[in-house]
This record gives structure tokens, sequence and C-alpha cells, in this order.
């Protein structure tokens, strides 16, 4: 199955996998971006592969309630983490198959669209689509924010060809931070970052490491897109 389902199932269920806290690139995206040179703080928020969703909980806090926050993932574990959640609104978050269409799942329009290290698990038809409906389901002037996988990313891993679906396997090792396969459309330049992600309209773009351990999980840089509907 060349989904990551399987692996993430066994992140979650069997290693405790999740942040207890937000990262540090989506603070600074909070405090640089929207908040002091978009002034934009307040409205619905679609937390795309939130996992537990650590980081709807951070926009939900930092801003007093101004952003709601609506989720998705595809691990069914999570559907318990999110009803202890005692700052999100569960019923908000849904368990969706990968590479489903989530385009009448809610009744609301987002103002921000928040996909942290998720859309990269995508094909490309279901990349190309969900973008679509990431489109449709925004209001005016709504916020993308999405990171994607740059290809130096996980470059000490064992990898496939890229397969007709755009995905590219990655091989785990048992002792390495990877145990499954994880399926991976990688993005090869700051020119296809910002292709892929239209019809939104790229504002900022850059790139940012997790942690740069050389002899652990080598290089996993990302691009990270922040764009305007
Ligand atoms: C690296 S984790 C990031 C979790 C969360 N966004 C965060 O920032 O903490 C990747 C998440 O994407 C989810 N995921 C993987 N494939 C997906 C897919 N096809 N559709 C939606 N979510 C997916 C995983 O279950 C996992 O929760």
């Amino acid at each position: 199955m060349d989904n990551s389902l399987e692996a993430y199932t066994q992140k979650y269920d069997k290693e405790g996998y999740g942040l207890q806290y937000p990262d540090g690139h989506v603070i600074r995206f909070y405090e640089r971006i929207l908040k002091f040179e978009l002034h934009k703080t307040s409205g619905n928020l679609l937390d795309f592969g939130c996992g537990n969703g650590i980081h709807s909980q951070y926009f939900k806090d930092i801003t007093g309630g101004g952003i709601e926050p609506y989720g998705v993932d595809i691990v069914p574990s999570l559907r318990e983490v999110w009803d202890n959640n005692k700052t999100i609104n569960p019923k908000n978050f849904h368990i969706i198959k990968p590479n489903s269409s989530i385009k009448d799942l809610f009744c609301v329009k987002m103002d921000f669209i928040f996909a942290n290290q998720s859309l990269y698990y995508l094909t490309n038809s279901s990349f190309k689509e969900t973008i679509n409906e990431f489109y449709n389901m925004c209001n005016d002037g709504a916020i993308i924010f999405a990171t994607m996988m740059s290809d130096k990313g996980y470059s000490q891993y064992q990898r496939g060809e890229i397969m007709p679906n755009g995905l590219c396997e990655v091989k785990g090792c048992p002792t390495g931070r990877i145990k499954g396969s994880s399926y991976i459309r990688y993005t090869h330049s700051i020119e296809q970052l910002k292709e892929d992600f239209r019809p939104f309209k790229p504002l900022f773009w850059g790139d940012y490491e997790l942690m740069n351990l050389y002899n652990y999980e080598g290089s996993v840089e990302h691009y990270i897109y922040i764009g305007q509907k």
C-alpha cells in the first residue's frame, strides 16, 4: 500500500509519537508573519494532517480563541487524542482515508490552511486535487502555510524510484527514526513549490531543517510555502 497509514499508525499507537509543544518554525510563522506582517489573527483554520492537534491547540491558545481550528488526519486512534484535548473542539476534527476528498467535511469557510509536514504524503493527483479543494474552501484573502520535503530529505535512508503517482518509497531501518516504509512526494526546487500551490499566490517561501543530525537522519530539509487566496 503506497501511503503512510501503516507507518503512522505504528508511530502513534506503539511509539508515543507526537509533539507536546509547537515546533519553532510554526511559532515564528505565527509571530512574524501572521501577527506582525499580515495582522491576521482570527478566523477558521484547517489543520491538514494535524496529528495530535498540537498546532491547532497552539493557534487557538495564542489568539485567545480568535483562531478556531478544524482538522483532518488518517490515523484512527487520533480520535481519542482529540476527544481528550481540552482546547480544541473535537467535533471539528475528522479521520479521513489517505488521498481522499475533504471538500464536504466542513460547513464553514477557512481563513487559514495549515499543513505542517503532511502534504508530501499525497500522490500527484491527490495533491493537486487537495490544493484545489483548499482554494475552494477558503475565503478570499485566506492564508496557506505548508511545508514540503525537499529532495535532500532522508537522504541516508534507502529510497526507491519515483513511482508513476509521484511518491517515492523511503525504507525505514530498524535502528533509525523511520521504521516502516514512508511514501514521499519530494519537492525539487522553489519554482516547483510555487507552481504546485497555484492558484494560491506566493507571499513568502524558504526552507528549514528539523535538526541536521548527519549520522542519524541525514538532512531533513523542508521547504516552507506561505501563500494567499
Ligand atoms: C510529520 S506528522 C506532522 C503532524 C502535525 N502536522 C504536526 O505538525 O505535528 C505527519 C502527519 O501527516 C499525517 N498524514 C500522513 N499521510 C496523510 C494523508 N495522506 N492525508 C492526511 N494526513 C496524512 C500523519 O498521520 C501525521 O499525523
